[in-house]
């Protein structure tokens, strides 16, 4: 590398990095308060709704990632084939949107933050 190219290279480095963090998602600081405002009351035992007809429990990161009795709803790194995030995008059946039964879906943002975080590949971090 020439000396010219070096000197662009380290404040292109600085500034990727920046970029990458601000949109790196974690679940515990992003994505579980959006699953305990919106979900958590139908997808915990003993009771939940959610829970009961599926067996899927939102209530930690391993349980999240067990999915229901049929099988695991996150793909890590494919949200457009997670079962997780095309019910909250509203890709499935209107009868099958989540949060189900309310008139309010998620924000665009809470949208977001799950699906960056399933992309990013949905770790425990
Ligand atoms: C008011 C109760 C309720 C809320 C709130 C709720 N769910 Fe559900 N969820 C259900 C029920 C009931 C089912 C079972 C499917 C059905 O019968 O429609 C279900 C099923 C699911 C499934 C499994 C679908 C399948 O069959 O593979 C996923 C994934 C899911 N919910 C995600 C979420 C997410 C994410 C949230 C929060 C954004 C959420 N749910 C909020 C009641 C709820």
């Amino acid at each position: 590398m020439n000396h010219a190219s070096a000197i662009l290279a380290a404040p292109l480095a600085i500034l990727l990095a920046a970029c990458a963090s601000q949109t790196y998602m974690s679940f515990q600081r992003d994505v579980y308060p959006i699953l305990e405002h919106n979900c958590l009351y139908c997808h915990t035992p003993p009771k939940g709704r959610g829970y009961l007809l599926t067996r899927l429990n939102m209530q930690s990161y391993e349980t999240l990632m067990q999915g229901t009795l049929y099988g695991p709803v996150i793909r890590p790194g494919d949200s457009r084939r997670s079962v997780f995030n095309m019910l909250v995008e509203g890709r499935a059946d209107a009868s099958m949107h989540m949060p189900h039964g309310r008139d309010e879906p998620l924000t665009g943002r809470e949208i977001e933050v799950l699906r960056l975080w399933v992309e990013q590949g949905a770790h425990d971090n």
